[in-house]
């Protein structure tokens, strides 16, 4: 049906889920800094619970689970039941901070709260209504609690997945998504990457004091020419419009990874490894008092 996520949803579970799994380490690596600075510059107290929207593997929630501490709450969602296992499986091992997990739309399922705060590292760029996604989220906060959440800015300035994407458009055909049979991710990685549309949507959403801060920081995308081509060719949209051009994307994938490899070597190391830019914003903003609130 359109507007809900049922398609991305089957992504997650089953196809991203396990070139996320082959690419962890690179994934969680390249995402640390993004989400390690809001956290970093306004840490969650002692106490206070927190909802860590779209968590995939979790790293971001246990980052918030040691701020909180014992008293306070550091719980992850994800629609993907995997990611949830995977996080669940490791935070059994930890010994005294122990965030908790469970499988959700965020869109559109009962999210629990009221939390005091709500955070996604790069989770909130793939509801097919982000509208009602940020509309739900809201709901799960206490009134005045804040929402910050992690998204990239625009492709020119994340060379690291764009320039892969140009290079990838040059050589396979594009099918749209929406007319392709295979399951995809949804809007996609650049969706909130526009400053005004991200702010009119927390305004519908109710959301007020909104403001946004810039991170730039180089990513390692490989530890080899090979090995972020690789890369390249399984995530992001560049692997996206390989994969949904099926037999073809298949055929041509010797040529796609040749001049991948090329693109990668002007960001070449020393030590050989491949670093490119990255780019995003984190945005912050507060649940709205609704007139029911103000009124009690
Ligand atoms: C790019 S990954 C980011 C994962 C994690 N936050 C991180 O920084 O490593 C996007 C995550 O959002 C999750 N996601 C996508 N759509 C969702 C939805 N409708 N509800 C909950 N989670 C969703 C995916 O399963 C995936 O784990």
């Amino acid at each position: 049906m359109a507007g809900d996520n049922d398609g991305a949803i089957e992504a997650w579970n089953t196809v991203l889920f396990e070139k996320f799994v082959r690419f962890r380490r690179i994934v969680t690596d390249g995402f640390a800094e993004h989400g390690a600075r809001p956290l970093r510059e306004r840490p969650y107290s002692a106490g206070e619970s927190v909802l860590d929207v779209g968590c995939g593997f979790g790293d971001a929630t246990l980052v918030i689970a040691e701020q909180v501490g014992t008293s306070g709450r550091a719980i992850g969602v994800d629609c993907g039941a995997g990611f949830i296992q995977l996080a669940e499986r490791e935070a059994q091992e930890l010994a005294l901070i122990r965030p908790s997990y469970f499988v959700a739309d965020a869109q559109r399922d009962e999210l629990g709260g009221p939390y005091d705060h709500a955070f996604a590292r790069f989770g909130t760029m793939f509801f097919a209504s982000p509208l009602a996604a940020l509309r739900n989220v809201r709901k799960s906060l206490r009134t005045g609690g804040e929402l910050t959440m992690v998204v990239w800015r625009r492709r020119e300035d994340n060379p690291w997945v764009y320039e892969a994407e140009r290079a990838v458009r040059s050589i396979v055909p594009v099918v749209d998504p929406e007319a392709s049979a295979q399951v995809h991710c949804g809007p996609g990685p650049f969706s909130m990457a526009g400053a005004d549309l991200v702010s009119d949507l927390l305004k519908a959403a109710e959301f007020t004091d909104i403001s946004l801060t810039r991170t730039d920081c180089d990513i390692c995308v490989g530890q080899n020419t090979d090995e972020a081509a690789e890369f390249a060719m399984a995530l992001g949209p560049a692997g996206e419009i390989i994969r949904l051009a099926g037999s073809e994307g298949e055929r041509l994938r010797p040529q796609v990874s040749a001049g991948l490899r090329r693109l990668f070597e002007q960001y070449r190391r020393a030590d050989g490894s491949i670093w490119a830019s990255s780019s995003s914003w984190a945005v912050r903003a507060r649940r709205k008092s609704s007139a029911a609130d103000l009124s009690t």
